[in-house]
């Protein structure tokens, strides 16, 4: 801990930067990646963050950006039709507002986390009402409050067999593929002043067939969506890494996000996590494999200027659905994001403060 009068000193020079607020670290992670015009931030739960006092300061120290990782998500906002349940999203709002966090909206259209409610009602004549009225409530409720905006999440899946690539999704089989441009609109109309993404997982890996296609078919949409003047402002690349892979985010990947800026989009790092689930070795051995594949992913994605934001899914392996979705064989628990469950950090934090110095 360093002393109160150096952190105000310092605190001073990096306000401009990252917007002061009394709690965050000088030598945080989000000061540091303040210097390079990055914010960073977490995603994170009401519960976890009013119930855990030590977990909310490290949040508040470490964190410019804030993602509630399940509360904007229709299964919570849209449990009825016609209504909104607004608590739980207010609640974590109301944290972020108090420790100034800038909030990143997180999505307004999925294939999943969808109440059973909507496929039923989800037909040609009613579509694009819902769309509009679900848009116009979340995004105007939190209008000038909410700073960007997964507005369509996970809309390529080439899989689906489609020649556009795009996903066969509720949305996609009533509205056809004019469903994005209609989302962007709404959002762009509610809140003029968010910075809105489309935002997709697979497209990180250079030697992965499949996500080296990806990333043909999401410029293609981008540059026809931007071509037809549609309101979007940047791609969201989701960033869950394998933890038993090479870390290959080489020149292929650092092309694609040269693309992507040529378009005239940012790049946004909305879920970043490393998978160890698969990790072979002891916790030491696996903690450096985990922050080599920060270090190699960060050293690339910061390369572009275009690239604004990096968060984290979870801050710490206190709280990481990682836990119950990708559990080790070994009964280990598992270890993907920089800071421990006792919320020491971790070679990961070491690794992302050291890309986030170079
Ligand atoms: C996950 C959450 O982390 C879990 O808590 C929840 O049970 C399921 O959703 N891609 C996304 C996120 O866009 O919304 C997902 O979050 C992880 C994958």
């Amino acid at each position: 801990m360093i002393g109160v009068s150096r952190r105000l000193a310092l605190g001073g020079g990096l306000a401009a930067l990252a917007g002061a607020c009394a709690a965050r670290e000088p030598d945080g992670l989000a000061s540091l990646a303040a210097r390079r015009g990055v914010r960073f931030g977490a995603a994170a739960e009401p519960q976890t963050l009013e119930n855990d006092r030590a977990f909310a300061a490290l949040v508040a120290a470490e964190c410019a950006g804030l993602t509630p990782e399940n509360h904007l998500k229709w299964n919570v906002l849209r449990p009825r039709p016609r209504a909104f349940d607004f608590g739980p999203a207010d609640r974590i709002m109301a944290f972020a507002e108090r420790n100034r966090l800038a909030v990143h909206g997180h999505a307004l259209l999925w294939h999943e986390a969808n109440p059973a409610w909507l496929s039923h009602e989800l037909r040609p004549v009613a579509a694009e009402e819902i769309l509009r009225e679900h848009i116009d409530g979340v995004v105007g409720r939190y209008a000038g409050r909410i700073a960007s905006w997964d507005v369509v999440n996970e809309a390529v899946e080439r899989n689906d067999r489609r020649p556009d690539g795009l996903r066969r999704s509720r949305w996609l089989e009533t509205l056809g593929p004019d469903y994005i441009a209609m989302a962007f609109e709404a959002a762009h109309q509610a809140d003029p002043a968010a910075v809105l993404l489309l935002s997709d997982y697979g497209l990180e890996y250079d030697d992965e067939r499949w996500m080296v296609e990806k990333r043909g078919t999401m410029l293609t949409l981008l540059a026809g969506l931007r071509r037809r003047g549609v309101p979007i402002h940047g791609l969201g690349i989701q960033g869950h890494l394998l933890g038993d892979r090479r870390p290959a985010f080489g020149r292929d990947f650092r092309a694609f996000l040269g693309e992507v800026a040529r378009l005239g989009l940012e790049i946004h790092i909305t879920e970043l996590d490393v998978n160890d689930q698969n990790t072979p070795g002891d916790v030491r051995q696996r903690d450096e494999t985990v922050a080599a594949i920060y270090r190699a992913f960060l050293d690339c994605v910061l390369d572009e200027p275009a690239v604004k934001a990096v968060t984290t899914w979870g801050l710490t392996d206190r709280y990481t659905s990682k836990t119950d979705m990708f559990p080790r064989a070994d009964g280990q628990p598992v270890r993907p994001l920089p800071f421990d469950r006792a919320l020491a950090r971790k070679p990961a934090w070491q690794a992302m403060a050291q890309a986030f110095n170079r």
